[in-house]
């Protein structure tokens, strides 16, 4: 009888190639940028229907046969990619560079703080699958690689329902790492500079422990990162599982879900509608902030690299809270059509837990990965500016 090759489903050379992983840096950031500003134009027809009581309509504009151009993959080359929390800010990015790479993406959330807006413009692609799943509940489908972002990361949203955040950081982990093992699956897991609390040691380099208060308002996603780094260690060691922890910094960028009270999409907002920019705390804490591409760049380098210890993701250009604020009072007056801005900065009592300082030590990424930002903090705050003037434009935030 002819001997089945049953091992090119296995095929390794496909699941971890790097050849063409190089490739996600070379995506026009062009083809990138007409995806976020695309979004704002899927509401674009607003029309009074006259034989309707002048009721106002708003017609959903989407043209679902114009995608953009992907890449075409030999299957060889084809990973089929999970990525979950995809329709949220970060995944929403990643799903949008690894279809312009030409890959399978299948994209599981379950709308909590993610939105179809964010991904609406490959719906009904060949190549993208939308799952609406809670991670919380096991899942099962056959791919290659696995991003694992669905959690709630901004605190208005995980302190909610902190015990959903728990189970979202050990159950939505576990089920991953579950299904990494069954598949044999190489997963990513999207863990935080959280990990290290209000950190002891400056800037946080991935060999420091941390600090973290476990009972505090933050600890639900605190701790539940923490755990779903535990967690991803224990299938390694145990089970051969391939794991790849980035340690994300602040992160910011178009499509920031616009109520969820983190720092740069409130400041942005407030200037905007020249309301007052509000700072907790006396303003002199110290955040970095890295622009979302390189994010993406990072993520893609740490899975198809071959480095498995956690690794800092983050831009080390480091701002005080109140310098940052006057920053973007500056940029946004520059780049509203009035030039005028009457925001002023106002204190308010700070919040429990608020860490005092952050910034990455990136060495790491630098040297395992050859990754380092490449947006200064002012380019992605003009990008980022502009994504919610169009926003405000078209919807009224
Ligand atoms: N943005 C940052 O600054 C930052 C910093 C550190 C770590 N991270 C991590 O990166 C990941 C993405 O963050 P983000 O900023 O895009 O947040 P986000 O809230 O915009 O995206 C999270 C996505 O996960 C989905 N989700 C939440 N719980 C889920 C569940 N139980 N099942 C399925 N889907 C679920 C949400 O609907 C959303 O689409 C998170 O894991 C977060 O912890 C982000």
């Amino acid at each position: 009888m002819e001997e089945i090759n049953i091992s090119v489903r296995h095929d390794l050379t496909r699941r971890y190639s790097s050849d063409n992983q190089q490739d996600a840096e070379t995506i026009p950031l062009a083809a990138l940028k007409a995806l976020y500003a695309k979004d704002a134009e899927t509401v674009e027809i607003t029309k009074t229907n006259s034989e309707n009581n002048g009721i106002t309509e708003s017609l959903l504009a989407i043209d679902s046969g114009r995608y953009p151009n992907v890449r075409r993959l030999s299957p060889f080359a084809k990973k089929r990619i999970l990525v979950t929390g995809g329709a949220g800010f970060v995944g929403s990015h990643l799903v949008d560079r690894l279809m312009l790479m030409g890959h399978d993406v299948i994209c599981v959330d379950n709308f909590f703080t993610g939105q179809k807006a964010n991904i609406v413009h490959w719906m009904g692609h060949p190549n993208f699958e939308l799952i609406r799943h809670d991670v919380v509940d096991s899942l099962l489908v056959e791919v290659d690689q696995i991003y694992h972002l669905a959690c709630p990361a901004s605190p208005v949203h995980y302190q909610s329902n902190p015990v959903k955040t728990l189970k979202t950081g050990f159950f939505g982990t576990y089920n991953m790492l579950g299904l990494a093992k069954r598949v044999k699956a190489r997963i990513l897991i999207a863990s935080t500079s959280e990990i290290y609390g209000d950190p002891e040691e400056h800037p946080q380099k991935e060999t420091y422990w941390g600090n973290v208060n476990p009972i505090g308002p933050r600890a639900c996603y605190d701790e539940g990162k923490r755990v779903a780094e535990t967690l991803a260690y224990s299938y390694e060691k145990q089970d051969g599982v391939d794991v790849r922890v980035a340690r994300i910094f602040n992160t910011f960028g178009p499509r920031m879900n616009w109520n969820d009270g983190r720092v740069v999409s409130n400041f942005i907002l407030q200037a905007l509608k020249d309301e007052n920019l509000t700072i907790y705390g006396d303003g002199q804490s110290t955040r970095s902030f890295q622009f979302v591409l390189d994010l993406i760049d990072g993520l893609i380098k740490l899975m198809n690299s071959d480095y498995s210890g956690p690794v800092n993701l983050g831009n080390s250009e480091e701002y005080t809270v109140k310098d940052f604020a006057e920053k973007i009072i500056k940029l946004v007056k520059e780049q509203r059509e009035d030039q005028k801005c009457t925001s002023e900065i106002i204190m308010l009592p700070g919040l429990e837990d608020d860490p005092h300082r952050r910034r990455p030590d990136t060495s790491l990424a630098k040297k395992e990965l050859g990754w380092q930002p490449k947006w200064s903090v002012e380019d992605g705050l003009k990008e980022t500016i502009g994504y919610f003037q169009r926003q405000i434009k078209f919807f009224g935030v």
